[in-house]
């Protein structure tokens, strides 16, 4: 079982990240880890904090020679920012944070150590992580990236784009979106919201190609794919839907126009639709999986929203800390880094393995095997 743990605080000394179950013989190239950090550190929409110096992990056990060795496997991030010990109490919660829940829940008149391990600089732990499984993942062909669809009202249009098409746009706009003319308009609305000291949210989808058949299972509630890959991204910060395939748009429709019809095309099995995003019955279908994310807009408002000073009892305007205007295409690296963990998971509960070989061995047979 692949599993893992993370600690540290947004303004503390570091992210600390212990990955568990990695088979042995995975290249764990930490220049491709550290990629992945910088990404989730870009995007137009940020705050200050991502003019620092970017991420980099250090890997502290679990690799040898630059393989892992089976042992778990420490990735420790040091922050640049370490001020947690001088920084004020935060007494006016954030509407949107999780300022006032957690103050209510432990009972503290300074949401200071709730926001700082609520805050999404948790997520530099959790990329490492899942950068470290898409290395991983790749020993198997499997390719995962990420689009932004949608920023506030502005929908990017990719119907006529092809996977690799996407992949190289959003990899090259300043929002990890494949839509030229959207983009620009998404980089306005995120100016005229950050004028108005606002903040915006949207959607974005993460695609995932060459998954095998069958990972997850239609056996029992807690081994279905969708139902493990909606936890673990739903538990990313400020994300508050997951879709898979069509969504919730699919859900308006009837039958005949929703499901993914199944052709033989010579002896192979097709469909010449995806809306059902790749899983059914919790079950990868061999189809590229599809989901997308709704992401809020920020919660800390530079022209702040109504709240309370908890402790002085008195009408006050929410504390205002360093924060992002929109953060969606470092959600998107989050999402990508997230479910590449869920993935890998998944491949390791059908292959198994103690060593990598062992693993593609494994796979190797299954996909052999098929009497289609
Ligand atoms: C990549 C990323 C960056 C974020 N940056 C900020 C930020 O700068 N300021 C903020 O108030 N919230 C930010 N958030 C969202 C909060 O962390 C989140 O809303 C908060 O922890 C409460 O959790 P919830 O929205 O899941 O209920 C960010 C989220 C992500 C995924």
């Amino acid at each position: 079982m692949l599993r893992y743990m993370t600690a540290g605080e947004s303004h503390g000394k570091c992210l600390v990240a212990i990955l568990e179950g990695v088979p042995r013989g995975v290249k764990l190239d930490q220049k491709l880890i550290n990629l992945q950090l910088k990404k989730r550190q870009m995007g137009y929409g940020r705050g200050k904090r991502m003019k620092l110096e970017p991420d980099k992990v250090k890997i502290l056990s679990g690799v040898r020679k630059g393989y892992t060795t089976a042992g778990p496997i420490t990735l420790f991030i040091e922050n640049k920012d370490k001020t947690l010990d001088r920084l004020p109490p935060v007494t006016c919660p954030r509407p949107g944070h999780a300022d006032l829940a957690g103050m209510l829940k432990y009972n503290i008149h300074d949401a200071r150590d709730i926001l700082e391990r609520a805050s999404a600089r948790e997520t530099a732990a959790r990329v490492a992580v899942g950068a470290a499984c898409r290395l991983f993942l790749a020993e198997f062909g499997i390719d995962i990236f990420s689009h932004t669809k949608y920023i506030c009202d502005v929908n990017a249009q990719i119907k006529q784009l092809s996977f690799e098409d996407i992949k190289r746009n959003a990899s090259k706009s300043a929002i990890n979106c494949a839509d030229k003319y959207a983009e620009s308009l998404m980089l306005r609305r995120i100016e005229q919201v950050k004028r108005k000291g606002d903040t915006a949210g949207g959607g974005f989808e993460i695609i995932v190609l060459n998954l095998p058949p069958g990972l997850g299972s239609c056996m029992h509630y807690d081994r279905k794919l969708d139902g493990r890959l909606a936890f673990e991204l739903m538990s990313i910060q400020a994300i508050k839907g997951v879709e898979f395939g069509l969504g919730f748009e699919g859900a308006r429709l009837p039958g005949s126009r929703f499901h993914d019809a199944i052709y033989l095309k010579g002896k192979k099995i097709v469909r010449k639709t995806n809306n059902a995003g790749g899983i059914e019955g919790g079950m990868t279908n061999g189809e590229p999986l599809r989901v997308t994310c709704a992401m809020k807009p920020i919660s800390t408002l530079m022209n702040p929203l109504d709240s309370i000073d908890i402790k002085k009892k008195i009408a006050k305007k929410a504390a205002v800390e360093r924060a992002d205007v929109c953060a969606l295409a470092a959600a998107s690296v989050v999402g990508e880094n997230v479910a590449a963990f869920v993935l890998a998971q998944a491949m390791l509960e059908k292959f198994g393995g103690d060593s990598v070989s062992e693993t593609i061995r494994n796979y190797k047979g299954y996909m052999n095997s098929f009497k289609f």
